[in-house]
C-alpha cells in the first residue's frame, strides 16, 4: 500500500509482528550536501542531472486500532465524519456519498463521556496526509510523542484522583464527570491535581480539536466557509479576509506556547477569537471551539525551525472548514443531549 504527496511516501508492510508504516522522503539534488531535512538515514543515489536523495523519515508500528483505514476520498478530497447529525449541513448528494463512504470517528468525539480511561483518537488521515504543508515526521513527532504523553499523563492523574483516599467525596464528585465537564470547571479540581488534570488534560482535548479541524490538501486549494458559518464570521470580524487578518496577527503575536481558537461564546454563540497559553483549555474560558491552531514549537520546528509565520500559513492551507462545520454543530448536539438528560431526569 504506497500513498504519496509532494515528495514523500508512506508504505505499509506486514512482517512477523504485524503492520509496520515507512515514510519515506525522496528529491533530487544537484549538490551531494544538501538535505531533505528530518530524514533518517538518508541515503544518496547518483541519478542523471544530480543526486536521487532517499530516506527514511520515520517507522512507526502500527496496531488495529490505527491502522491507515482508507480515510481519503477517491478523488484526495477531504472527508467529513457524517455519522453525526448536522444541523447546518448542505451540499450535493454526490459529496454526501462521497463522505459516507469515507466515514470516521474525530478524535474529539467522546470527550463528553465519563471514561475510566481515555484513548488516543486515531488521526482521521494518515501521518503524510498533511503533506507537504506538515511533514510526516512532525505529525509521528508531535502525535505519537506529544500527544500520546499528554494522554497517559492526563489518564494517570485522573486515576489518582479517583481513587485518592485522602479526599473527600465532594472533592472526587467533578472526577466522576467528563474530561470536558473537568476543563470547564478547572477551578473546581482539588489543588493537588489540578495542574496535572490542567496540563494534561488540555493537552489531550486541544490535540485532539487541532487534528479533526485539518484534512489534506496536497494541491493547497483555497478552502473558505459554508455560507452560513461566514454569514456568522461577517458579521463579527466584516469581510471573511479581515478575519483571517485578525486570526492570523493574534497567532503571530501570541507571546511563548500556546494556541488561538475559534470559539463560540456557550450563551449566545458569538464567535470570538481567544488565545491560550500553555496546554490551557480554551473550555475553561466559557467557549465551545470550532476551530484552534496549535502555536508551540513542535507543531513545526522540524520543518520550518522557528519560523512561525509558515506555520500558520500551511495551517491555514490544511483547515477544513466542513470539519469546522461538523464540530460547529457537534457542540449543539452535545449541549442537546445534556438538555435531554436534565429534562428526563426531571420526571
Ligand atoms: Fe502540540
Amino acid at each position: 500500500m504506497q500513498s504519496e504527496y509532494g515528495g514523500a511516501s508512506s508504505y505499509v508492510i506486514e512482517g512477523d509482528e504485524g503492520l509496520w508504516d515507512l515514510c519515506v522522503v525522496r528529491g533530487t539534488s544537484t549538490s551531494s550536501t544538501g538535505s531533505t531535512g528530518g530524514t533518517h538515514g538518508l541515503h544518496n543515489t547518483k541519478v542523471e542531472g544530480g543526486l536521487h536523495k532517499v530516506g527514511l523519515r520515520s517507522i512507526v508500528k502500527l496496531d488495529k486500532s490505527n491502522s491507515p483505514s482508507p480515510v481519503v476520498a477517491e478523488d484526495g478530497s477531504s472527508q467529513a465524519d457524517v455519522g453525526k447529525k448536522r444541523k447546518h449541513q448542505t451540499g450535493s448528494h454526490e459529496n454526501l456519498f462521497k463522505r459516507s463512504l469515507a466515514e470516521v470517528t474525530l478524535p474529539y468525539e467522546g470527550i463528553e463521556e465519563r471514561r475510566d480511561e481515555y484513548r488516543l483518537g486515531d488521526l482521521p488521515y494518515k501521518s503524510d496526509g498533511l503533506e507537504p504543508h506538515i511533514d510526516c515526521a512532525t505529525v509521528e513527532v508531535h502525535y505519537n510523542g506529544h500527544h500520546t504523553a499528554y494522554t497517559k499523563k492526563m489518564n494517570a492523574a485522573l486515576s489518582q484522583w479517583r481513587d485518592d483516599q485522602e479526599i473527600s467525596k465532594q472533592e472526587k464528585r467533578l472526577a466522576e464527570e467528563s474530561i470536558l465537564e473537568i476543563l470547564r470547571n478547572i477551578k473546581d479540581v482539588p489543588e493537588k491535581y489540578r495542574k496535572a488534570i490542567q496540563n494534561n488534560g488540555g493537552g489531550f482535548v486541544n490535540h485532539n480539536i487541532y487534528w479533526s479541524v485539518l484534512a489534506p490538501n496536497p494541491t493547497g486549494e483555497e478552502r473558505r466557509p459554508r455560507d452560513d458559518l461566514l454569514d456568522d464570521i461577517e458579521d463579527v470580524f466584516g469581510r471573511y479576509e479581515d478575519f483571517v487578518g485578525y486570526f492570523t496577527e493574534k497567532a503571530m503575536t501570541l507571546f511563548g506556547s500556546g494556541y488561538v481558537w475559534l470559539s463560540r461564546q456557550a450563551d449566545d454563540s458569538r464567535l470570538v477569537i481567544s488565545s491560550t497559553s500553555n496546554q490551557d483549555s480554551v473550555l475553561s474560558d466559557g467557549l465551545n471551539p470550532i476551530l484552534v491552531i496549535d502555536l508551540w514549537e513542535h507543531a513545526y520546528y522540524l520543518k520550518h525551525q522557528n519560523r512561525r509565520a509558515q506555520h500558520i500559513s500551511d495551517w491555514w492551507r490544511l483547515l477544513d472548514w466542513e470539519r469546522v462545520s461538523g464540530l460547529d454543530a457537534w457542540w449543539d448536539d452535545i449541549t442537546e443531549a445534556t438538555h435531554d438528560e436534565h429534562v428526563h431526569s426531571d420526571f
